[in-house]
């Protein structure tokens, strides 16, 4: 699948349920997440990052952090209590105009919209801390994964931290899809993205998936190494890496 086709569907959800899209529990479909607490998850997931980053005595310096696929700035805006300036870059039009409409009164927070399979957009040793959550399993394809990953480290300070979270495996019964599938084929139709969401409760999310091993070379391959790996649950993990 294209990047532009990617980046219509994340457009599609930032203009529908943006909320919803980026922390897709069932009770909380059609605008029902309670603002509050849906940065309170961000902010709560951030102190725990920077406590076991604090354990691996990295990042050295606390200059500024970089949020990729930062949706409305749920993330970034927690990273703000712990670094001078923050970044956040999205594919999404949507998602992006909303995190600079929610952030205007956070002078350290900065929104990039970014549709480019690369971060050409920042330049070598722009960032002491490189972040993302739930961003790299909805991405199209592996090698797309692996670019961005490649990325990461080529933009990060040389005593920096990458954070990183993608799932080791997804279960066949998993990987078939076929609400993304209906959306796609009916969204191509030219079906709104409205009734497709909010009717039809269908959704154009994708799952994807690496292995450790293979994170782990593309890693080593980039001028990485992986210094920490957390499992959340039976398929996730976090990898925690530096430059070599
Ligand atoms: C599930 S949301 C997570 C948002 C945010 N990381 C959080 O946890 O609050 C995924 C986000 O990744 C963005 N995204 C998807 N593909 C991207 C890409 N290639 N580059 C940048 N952002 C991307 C989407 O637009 C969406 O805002």
């Amino acid at each position: 699948m294209s990047l532009s086709k990617h980046k219509r569907d994340w457009d599609d959800l930032g203009r529908v349920d943006p909320l919803w899209a980026i922390l897709t529990s069932p009770e909380h479909r059609y605008d029902k997440w309670n603002i509050q607490e849906f940065f309170a998850r961000g902010a709560a997931e951030i102190a725990h990052v920077m406590q076991h980053a604090g354990q691996l005595g990295l990042p050295r310096q606390r200059r500024a952090a970089l949020d990729f696929g930062c949706g409305v700035g749920r993330l970034t805006r927690a990273l703000a209590k712990h670094f001078d300036r923050c970044v956040g870059v999205d594919i999404s039009d949507a998602m992006i105009s909303k995190a600079c409409e929610w952030h205007r009164d956070w002078p350290t927070c900065h929104f990039v919209l970014n549709t480019t399979g690369d971060l050409r957009v920042f330049k070598e040793d722009s960032f002491d801390l490189v972040y993302s959550n739930i961003v790299l399993q909805h991405l199209p394809s592996v090698g797309l994964i692996e670019s961005y990953i490649k990325e990461f480290i080529r933009i990060l300070t040389a005593d920096g931290l990458l954070v990183f979270q993608l799932p080791r495996h997804i279960p066949w019964k998993n990987r078939v899809q076929p609400r993304r599938r209906v959306y796609r084929f009916l969204r191509a139709l030219g079906v709104s993205e409205d009734y497709l969401l909010k009717s039809l409760k269908l959704t154009p999310m994708r799952m994807n998936f690496v292995p450790e091993a293979r994170v782990k070379r593309i890693v080593q391959a980039a001028g990485g190494v992986v210094v920490s790996v957390e499992r959340g649950n039976d398929i996730d993990q976090v990898y925690y890496v530096t430059r070599r």
